[in-house]
């Protein structure tokens, strides 16, 4: 069997344009030649639609409520926007690129976050379609909505989705593509290793904070999981010749 890489594009790249023709050469690239699967978020661009549509929502913990009305946006912008221009771009880059949610499948079932609304934690991977679909040469591009076991919709973080089905698939490779060169020290500089047992700290001593949270215990869970090479890096750098913060045991 072909060596898997699992990579987590940030919502924050996908508005910038510059680097992306360079991404998706690179990621249509390797992915016709090792398995590839590819999650994607879409926090700005979700932020901009809810505005459009005059949805407001309330904060709990500096985390946002997703009410039903806010879910549909999501679920439009993950699933209806970013994952068409992420697919129509590979697939113009020459990528076997197929574009699924965590829903389609029931590939990943997730639990309720009952005091953020409708927004779930992964708590089973089911590898039948997104194995169908490597073994017949396919990319899938998935994006973070999940169902729970009694079907209801959620919003799901796609950097949980990302390590939990790199976790479940045993990858050989989990890179966060992000909007940051890698995880910073408290002087802004890059930490290039960061150990298992650090990461509590760097969390309490809020060094670790907001968006960071979810990626760093996502490169936790899937180092302990076997996951050989976990990684936070830039996403203006690409996957090729990867540049940032390496996640060890
Ligand atoms: N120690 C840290 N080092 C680097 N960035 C940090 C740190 N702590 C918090 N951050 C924040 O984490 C952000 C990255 O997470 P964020 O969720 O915003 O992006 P993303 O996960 O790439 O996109 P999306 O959530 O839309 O998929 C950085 O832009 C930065 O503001
Ligand atoms: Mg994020």
């Amino acid at each position: 069997m072909k060596a898997l890489t699992v990579v987590k594009f940030g919502g924050s790249l996908i508005r910038n344009s510059k680097f992306q023709a360079k991404f998706f050469k690179e990621i249509a690239e390797i992915s016709r030649k090792r398995r590839f699967i590819l999650v994607h978020g879409g926090g700005p661009e979700i932020n901009v639609m809810l505005e459009k549509f005059f949805v407001t929502s309330k904060f709990v913990n500096g985390l946002r409520y997703t009410d039903v009305d806010a879910l549909s946006v999501v679920e439009m912008v993950l699933s209806g926007k970013v994952n068409r221009i992420l697919t129509t771009e590979l697939i113009k880059n020459g990528a076997n690129a197929v574009g699924i949610s965590g829903k389609d499948g029931k590939s990943v079932i997730c639990k309720q976050v009952k005091e953020l609304g409708f927004v779930g934690t992964p708590i089973k991977v089911n590898k039948k379609l997104i194995e169908v679909l490597l073994k017949a040469g396919f990319l899938p591009v998935i994006a973070s909505i999940a169902q729970d076991v009694a079907g209801n919709v959620m919003n799901v973080n796609a950097d949980t989705i990302a390590s939990s089905i790199a976790s479940a698939f045993m990858a050989e490779k989990l890179i966060f593509l992000t909007n940051v060169p890698g995880v910073f020290d408290k002087n802004k500089k890059i930490i290039k290793e960061i150990k298992v047992k650090d990461v509590d700290v760097l969390i309490k001593n809020k060094v670790i904070t907001g968006g960071m949270i979810p990626k760093i215990k996502g490169c936790v869970n899937s180092v302990k999981k076997s996951v050989k090479e976990v990684w936070i890096a830039d996403g203006k750098s690409g996957i090729k010749n990867i540049k940032g913060t390496v996640i060890k045991k």
